[in-house]
């Protein structure tokens, strides 16, 4: 075992307030604490369209509304209305639906939008969407003039749960994803669990991928919830639904409080991410989603941690089980005839964790706690090959 540069774990127990059966879908609220950068994440029944939800926001004269081809059609009317108490001017900016839009060519399409209607500084962003639209919209609130405020609205479970939340905003570059961004908080972030009900299965499956990651690298008893919930959150009980979001929430509002800027901690929430984001960039963006690479790439990285001897077998049996019951892939796929591991490896050298050239995963130490570690390429290799079909 080749230890990385740094190696940061975090146990939910002594740290996270304790977990709360939540039987209701009344609005709760969770906090995320950054100083002059703190806001509010609502969750709960109800909330987007209720112009109430947005009282505290800075006034403005003017909200543009990014959203895209998909959400706009269903939501983005009654946003609007929410929202006509509290600006002169509301635009709707309508971006093409897919991962494969998340590229400079439409982040112009906001900035062309805020241009065109001459928005000023105090303009308010709205991302009403999943996390692409998400990613997109805070990277335009970051840079437009220099930074102008943005409101998070997230209409799939992935955007609830993990995008909407901590200030990561970026594009993709076709050499490797989320390359070109910035940290970038919103004021707020609407999680409403009625918008939920529209979601394709294979989006809220994608979802769970980021509600189970919590488990591993946090939150064994949230884990152990996970499994016994399954069924609900598949058949989108709204009960069940809150409560995943809210821990989720819970989870990641404390590490981001804590590292803000992934200096060392907030790596933890990339567990599977690596070899995720391989699969995603190495199929072409699009091909799998986000939550599907993310899914089985924990099942790979919890290989590779039971390898290394930091877990043992039950425990990737036991991931591989949950994941697999949440529809989701635990086999990657074929990148390279020739050379398959290659590739992998060749993909993974552009992840924002490798450091001058070394990839770094996040691993498994133990059921619920995780690190940031280099491992030989050579046993990366062997698992990538035992893992991908
Ligand atoms: P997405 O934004 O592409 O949304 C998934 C699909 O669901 C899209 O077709 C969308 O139009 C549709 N959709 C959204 N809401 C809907 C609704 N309520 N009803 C019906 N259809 C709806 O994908 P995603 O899974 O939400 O987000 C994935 C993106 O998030 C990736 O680009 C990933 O890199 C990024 N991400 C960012 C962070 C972060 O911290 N910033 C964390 C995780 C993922
Ligand atoms: N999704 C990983 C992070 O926000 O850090």
């Amino acid at each position: 075992m080749t230890p990385g540069r740094f190696e940061s774990s975090f146990s939910a127990a002594s740290t996270l307030a304790s977990m709360t059966s939540n039987s209701s879908t009344a609005p709760v609220k969770v906090s995320i604490s950054l100083v002059d950068r703190s806001y509010a994440i609502f969750i709960g029944s109800g909330l987007f369209a209720d112009p109430l939800t947005y009282q505290h926001l800075p006034s403005a004269s003017a909200a543009l509304i990014v959203s895209n081809t998909t959400v706009a059609p269903i939501y983005a009317a009654r946003l609007k209305a929410a929202l006509q108490g509290y600006f002169a001017k509301i635009i709707l900016c309508v971006l093409p639906d897919g991962e494969v839009y998340k590229d400079w060519q439409n982040l112009q399409v906001i900035f062309d939008a805020l241009l065109e209607n001459s928005c000023d500084r105090q303009t308010v962003l709205f991302a009403l969407g999943g996390g692409v639209v998400g990613d997109m919209t805070g990277f335009a609130a970051a840079s437009y003039m220099r930074g102008v405020p943005f409101v998070q609205v997230p209409t799939t479970l992935l955007a609830q749960v993990d995008s909407s939340v901590g200030g990561k905003t970026a594009i993709n570059h076709q050499l490797g994803k989320n390359m070109i961004g910035a940290f970038y908080q919103p004021q707020l972030v609407v999680c409403d669990l009625d918008v939920l009900t529209t979601l394709p299965p294979r989006e809220l499956s994608a979802g769970l991928a980021e509600v189970i990651k919590y488990g591993p690298i946090a939150d064994m008893v949230f884990f152990g919830w996970i499994e016994d919930h399954l069924g609900d959150l598949l058949a989108g009980d709204k009960s069940a639904l809150a409560h995943a979001v809210e821990r989720s929430c819970q989870i990641k509002a404390d590490v981001v409080g804590r590292d803000e800027r992934e200096q060392g901690l907030r790596a933890i929430l990339n567990f599977g991410h690596t070899f995720g984001h391989a699969i995603e960039s190495g199929l072409g963006y699009g091909q799998w989603l986000h939550g599907e690479g993310v899914g089985c790439g924990m099942v790979i990285a919890a290989h590779l941690s039971q390898r290394l001897g930091l877990i043992d077998t039950a425990f990737v049996d036991r991931l591989t089980t949950l994941i697999q019951r949440a529809g989701l892939p635990v086999k990657g796929p074929i990148l390279d005839q020739q050379d398959n591991a290659g590739r992998y490896l060749q993909l993974m050298r552009v992840d924002k964790k490798a450091q001058a050239g070394e990839i770094r995963f996040v691993l498994i130490k133990q059921p619920g706690s995780a690190a940031v570690m280099a491992a030989p390429d050579a046993l990366v290799r062997d698992v990538i090959d035992t893992c991908c079909q």
